[in-house]
């Protein structure tokens, strides 16, 4: 097992290159199942949580190779069950995808129910209404859902709430339908509109993707295709921030600037210098920032997978600010390990009111999950003194190389062996 040490106060310098989207790629990949053909997918993040997808695909029978570090060819043809066990869904989040999936291949599905982080509560019953509306019966037993069909039919489907998974699995299920589907209240993010232009590569029909209405014409089959993945916002925005808060001066590479938009006002309004040019954003900050409120939204509004970063940034900034988690339930269990370094917050349920202090100091803690974790880097990045971060497993999550891509931009920082006897500190 292995932590992070951290030995704060150097500002940022230099160059980031922004790896291929988590949240698409774990999304494509499964998607794959749908053409029983070669896909070759590049700007592949190189993450655990894709590696662990990857590996799925693979132990139900597709032929994967890696072309490189960032391309992966995967033909499905020879996968030959729509069963997925226990043992391959807890490791993510993203594992119910298969569902969707499978459900569009095979009219079946038996899909173990999924890992991912905790943040509160993370219901299903928008993706089972959504397979219940294109003709499937979905039911959980066994901690497993259950989907079956004679053939599916496309349907319109009224979202209950905005919801990033729900609107991709009925995507995957609803691409091979018969007829038309269409969903309102769509999630808008840009993974969503990824996953649709790569269904599109591959044959499919789907129209709308990034607006509040997605129209997906089911089409008899689907074929291989060669699709590159965007590049990762909440990667980008967590550089951006830790640009920010450390007082540096760090060109961002290889992002889409429209994904950052939100990202970038609320930089922006803290007193946070951004430039924007076609694939970069340069971020300069004199270490100062100002309050702000801040409040999380589905696309295209700040995204909840930003709202951890933005908080480390507020928690330093001169005066209170007030943060409302508009998306999950509980989702400030880390601002327990930001009050160790001296953060000054209350929450009370979904709103946290961070008065600003003059400076975090070093201490240890721990990464309660992956978004968490990136706010705990860019904490120990601004701190004074030194930082060791445990449970950095979450963080291999989503981030590629970030040990390397820090310490080029001049982060005092590396990953140290955990002892067996002394793992596990009592981080309160
Ligand atoms: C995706 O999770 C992302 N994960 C999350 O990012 C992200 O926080 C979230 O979207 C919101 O953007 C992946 O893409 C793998 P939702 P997902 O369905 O799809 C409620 C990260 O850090 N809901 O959009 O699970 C739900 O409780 C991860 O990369 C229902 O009520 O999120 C939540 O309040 C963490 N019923 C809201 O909708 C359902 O059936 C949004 O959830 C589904 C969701």
């Amino acid at each position: 097992m292995e932590k992070l040490v951290i030995h704060g106060g150097n500002r940022l310098f230099g160059e980031v290159e922004i790896s291929g989207a988590k949240n698409a790629a774990v999304a494509i990949i499964p998607a794959t199942l749908l053409a029983q053909d070669v896909c070759r997918l590049e700007n592949i993040p190189n993450i655990s949580d894709v590696s662990c997808m990857v590996k799925i695909l693979s132990q139900m029978g597709a032929e994967v190779k890696y072309i490189n570090k960032h391309t992966i060819e995967i033909n499905t043809k020879s996968v030959n069950s729509y069963i997925v066990p226990h043992e391959m869904t807890r490791q993510l989040r993203a594992s119910y995808y298969l569902i969707g999936a499978l459900l569009g291949r095979y009219n079946r599905a038996k899909v173990a129910l999924p890992g991912g982080c905790n943040f509160g509560v993370r219901p299903m019953d928008l993706h089972i209404r959504g397979f219940e509306l294109l003709g499937a019966n979905a039911v959980v037993e066994n901690a497993m859902i259950n989907a079956t069909a004679d053939h599916l039919t496309g349907s319109p489907i009224y979202m209950d709430k905005v919801s990033v998974g729900a609107t991709i699995n009925i995507m995957l299920a609803a691409v091979k339908a018969r007829g038309l589907t269409i969903i309102e209240n769509a999630a808008k993010e840009p993974h969503i509109v990824d996953l649709a232009n790569f269904l599109n590569a591959m044959g499919a029909d789907v129209r709308g993707a990034g607006t509040d209405v997605i129209k997906i014409h089911g089409v008899q089959s689907l074929h291989g295709c060669t699709y590159s993945i965007i590049p990762d916002q909440i990667e980008a925005g967590t550089y951006m921030v830790a640009a920010a808060a450390s007082g540096g001066d760090v060109i961002v590479k290889n992002v889409i600037p429209k994904h950052l938009e939100s990202i970038t006002a609320k930089m922006i309004e803290c007193g946070v210098e951004i430039t924007e040019y076609d694939d970069a954003v340069r971020v300069k900050s004199n270490g100062e920032f100002k309050r702000c409120n801040l409040k999380t939204m589905p696309h295209p509004g700040f995204p909840t997978d930003m709202q951890p970063q933005m908080a480390v940034l507020l928690s330093i900034a001169k005066g209170t600010s007030v943060v409302s988690e508009g998306v999950w339930d509980n989702r400030f269990k880390y601002l327990d390990q930001l009050i160790r370094m001296g953060a000054n917050v209350q929450v009370d349920g979904t709103i946290a009111v961070i008065q600003g202090v003059p400076e975090l100091t070093g201490a240890p803690v721990r990464a309660d999950d992956l978004r968490a974790g990136a706010a705990m880097i860019i904490a120990g990045l601004a701190a004074s003194g030194i930082t060791e971060i445990e449970d950095i497993i979450y963080i291999d999550r989503g981030y590629e190389d970030y040990v390397e891509k820090l310490r080029n931009l001049g982060a005092d920082i590396y990953r140290k062996e955990i002892k067996e006897n002394n793992v596990g500190f009592n981080a309160g």
